[in-house]
């Protein structure tokens, strides 16, 4: 059915050649910077020939290749440039920015001419979108029209870095996969991979010369129940040229001096105590730093950095440098002995030092520095290297004042792995953040602060914890042997085609309502790559309240799916009423409605929450009781307060009663960090009609970004179980 409207479609349009209608239905992402289209479209055949330049073999035979899988046409090469239907050719004269192309399509032929092959793969990328989104399947799609619109298109990046990081330390993806996300990211025209490699729970690089560093410290857990893995560096090699075709460098992250307790596990000596761990199997941050006092933790370092500066190509080497508590430098005696050896200050001050040594290593091999936002703020640095600010977009005037580079990656709207909403169904992500929507990622503010020449780009970062060994996201029943990979799709896109767009196209040529309208036909493209994305909810044109009723206007977020709804608040299922036209229901919350791509691929339903204004004083909503709760209750009720508490200070927790006849009697109130426990508030309360609240202040020293939050109080009900009420959370200090 779709097949066959599409290719109705592209006949329609090959027959009545309006250039405006063209011109709207051109959803290119990122954005270009100049298009002109022309009247009349060139439909693609078997016949066609291709011609390119030698440097850009490569690129053509992806291109050869992506059009051969779906539409079984297979052009013909060898030709001369002035005979050849399909033309790629590399001009730095006639396109002069790097990266950047020109793509011409007129009734005859398609050129392609980039800067580089880079470039070149830019312009594949922009044709392969003015295609039908079949084109991008794996497998023959035989009722599908080929035909492009008459397009001049000019463009190139408006910044140089626009990359994603990908945490294969945290949950290790296999080399596949690693694929599937490069190849992605460059349909998008994002750069830059920075490959996270090491962290607490998992070494996942090939070293020869410390070969415990995979036989130990790839793995958690033991024998066959052991999870993990690593790449060889045959695997590698194998990433870095796959990559290179479309683009993409891979950067890779050697993380030090903190997130390394995967090579302490391995190497007990690289640390302060030399104290035995193993590899944890839970989200966990070490304490236990790179002791900056031994001699062999440099050689260590220096050995690391150079096999693995040898293996990849990049001219950059990130060395991480994030979140190092500096506990144990200030315990060990060597690491003191260094702090006054070079007349620092404090313990953090080491950090700079070994980011001082580290960044001279690498300049001599040609390489530059690259690292968290942490390796500027730790005393001075000597060589130029280049921040991936992830907490306040302002604080990269820091690196301009310090002669440094930046990267924009804040936390707030790049790190993907937060989820995008807060409707109850969503995944469970991190959570000590608010969620990230499309919009909100979109919406992210560039080079407000520092001078352009600071900013590199833009990064989208997606890290694992949530998924590491079987924590969270593994708590489900076992649905499916790929869930993590699947999550990782699913937090990743569509928000992925916004981090593209904030780093290729000009603030000017951006636009929210755009982006949105663009994003709608390009659902069609990431299923025909297999990707499993988010589904996006209906999208509410109007919602207006009237005579006691509520009218909803919707449209579809994805072109093509049908919208189902509801009006008695139950989720709707895929033979839910079919949305055609305004809804009219008594209750806003009645009203659910929802994408549907297919019977299996679906949006959450539309979600409005309740309305908490007239709690406003008590803070954030954190927890609600209802009267059933209690039935078989122990006593204690445990609820999450994660992404509330979000830093230390104190904090009131406060339980307020909503409706009922009876009382909800409370008692001690116990606060966890996951299984930790934290604070205790030995207290009583009893919340009624007549008592409506009761407040427990709680400190909270403890503090960890990216771990669960928990309060545990003793509750009972007083009279019979038919309370309501609501719990919470306001920070006071
Ligand atoms: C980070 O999120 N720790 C860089
Ligand atoms: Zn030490």
């Amino acid at each position: 059915m779709k097949h066959w409207f599409v290719k109705l479609a592209a006949v329609a349009a090959a027959v009545c050649a309006v250039p405006t209608v063209y011109a709207q239905s051109l959803s290119i992402i990122p954005q270009p910077e100049q298009v002109d289209v022309r009247v009349g479209r060139l439909v693609l055949h078997r016949g066609m020939s291709m011609a390119f330049d030698a440097a850009v073999e490569e690129q053509a035979m992806y291109l050869r290749n992506t059009v051969y899988r779906s539409t079984g046409f297979e052009w013909k090469t060898g030709v001369p440039a002035k005979r050849a239907d399909i033309v790629l050719e590399v001009d730095a004269r006639k396109v002069p920015r790097p990266e950047g192309y020109r793509l011409t399509v007129d009734g005859r032929r398609v050129t392609i001419c980039g800067h580089d092959a880079g470039g070149v793969f830019y312009g594949i990328q922009t044709f392969l979108q003015l295609l039908p989104p079949a084109v991008h399947s794996r497998s023959l799609q035989p009722e599908v029209m080929w035909s492009v619109p008459q397009v001049d298109i000019t463009d190139a990046p408006d910044h140089p870095w626009r990359g994603m990081m990908l945490d294969v330390a945290r949950y290790f993806y296999d080399k596949e996969f690693v694929k599937k996300y490069i190849d992605m990211m460059a349909m998008y025209k994002m750069n830059k991979l920075q490959f996270h490699l090491i962290d607490d729970s998992g070494w996942r690089l090939e070293i020869k010369k410390y070969p415990r560093l995979t036989e130990v410290g790839a793995w958690a857990g033991k024998d066959e129940k052991r999870l993990g893995g690593y790449y060889t560096q045959e695997e590698i090699r194998e990433l870095i040229a796959y990559a290179a075709v479309r683009n993409v460098e891979i950067i890779p992250e050697i993380e030090f001096p903190a997130h390394m307790l995967s090579a302490v596990a391995a190497y007990p000596w690289l640390s302060c105590t030399g104290k035995q761990h193993e590899v944890p199997r839970q989200h966990f941050i070490s304490r236990d730093l790179l002791c900056v006092g031994k001699e062999t933790s440099y050689q260590f370092l220096a050995d690391v950095l150079e096999e693995t500066v040898e293996l990849f190509p990049s001219d950059y080497i990130n060395i991480g440098g994030d979140e190092a508590v500096y506990d144990r430098w200030k315990e060990c005696p060597l690491c003191q002995a260094v702090l006054k050896r070079e007349g620092l200050q404090q313990a953090a001050d080491l950090q700079g030092y070994l980011t001082n040594v580290v960044a001279d290593m690498m300049a001599k091999k040609g390489k530059t520095v690259v690292g968290w936002e942490e390796i500027i703020q730790r005393g001075k640095v000597n060589q130029p290297v280049v921040a991936v600010m992830w907490h306040e977009v302002k604080d990269t005037l820091q690196a301009t004042r310090t002669g440094h580079k930046a990267i924009l990656s804040p936390a707030t709207h790049l790190y993907l792995d937060f989820p995008e909403s807060k409707t109850p169904g969503e995944v469970k992500a991190a959570t000590w953040m608010p969620p990230i929507s499309l919009e909100k990622c979109y919406s992210m503010e560039m080079n407000d602060y520092a001078p352009s020449s600071t900013v590199l780009g833009v990064q989208g970062c997606f890290w694992s914890d949530q998924f590491i060994h079987g924590t969270v996201l593994q708590e489900l029943p076992p649905i499916d042997e790929n869930r993590s990979e699947n999550y990782a799709e699913y937090l990743t896109f569509p928000r992925l085609l916004a981090v593209a767009e904030l780093g290729w196209s000009k603030t000017a040529r951006r636009s929210w309502t755009d982006f949105r309208q663009r994003v709608r036909s390009h659902y069609a493209r990431l299923d025909h790559k297999e990707c499993n994305y988010r589904v996006p909810e209906p999208e509410i044109v109007s919602m207006k309240e009237e005579g006691g009723k509520v009218r909803f206007e919707l449209a579809p977020s994805v072109e093509g799916a049908d919208i189902r709804y509801t009006t008695d608040g139950s989720w709707p299922h895929s033979h839910s009423a079919r949305y055609t036209g305004p809804v009219e229901v008594d209750v806003k919350t009645d009203f659910r409605a929802t994408t549907f791509v297919n019977s299996r691929h679906c949006s959450l339903p539309l979600y409005f929450a309740p309305d908490y204004s007239a709690y406003r004083q008590y803070g954030t909503f954190v927890a609600e009781w209802k009267p059933r709760q209690w039935a078989d209750a122990t006593g204690v009720w445990r609820f999450e307060t994660t992404g509330k508490m979000v830093g230390n200070g104190t904090y009131d927790i406060t339980f307020v009663y909503r409706r009922g006849s009876n009382a909800l009697r409370l008692g001690k109130l116990v606060q966890y960090k996951r299984d930790e426990r934290l604070a205790e508030v030995p207290m009583q309360g009893q919340v009624d009609a007549g008592h409506t609240a009761v407040t427990y202040r709680l400190p909270l020293t403890a503090f960890e970004a990216g771990l669960p939050f928990y309060v545990e109080v003793e509750a009972q009900p007083v009279g019979g179980d038919d309370t309501f009420g609501y719990v919470f959370v306001k920070k006071v200090e």
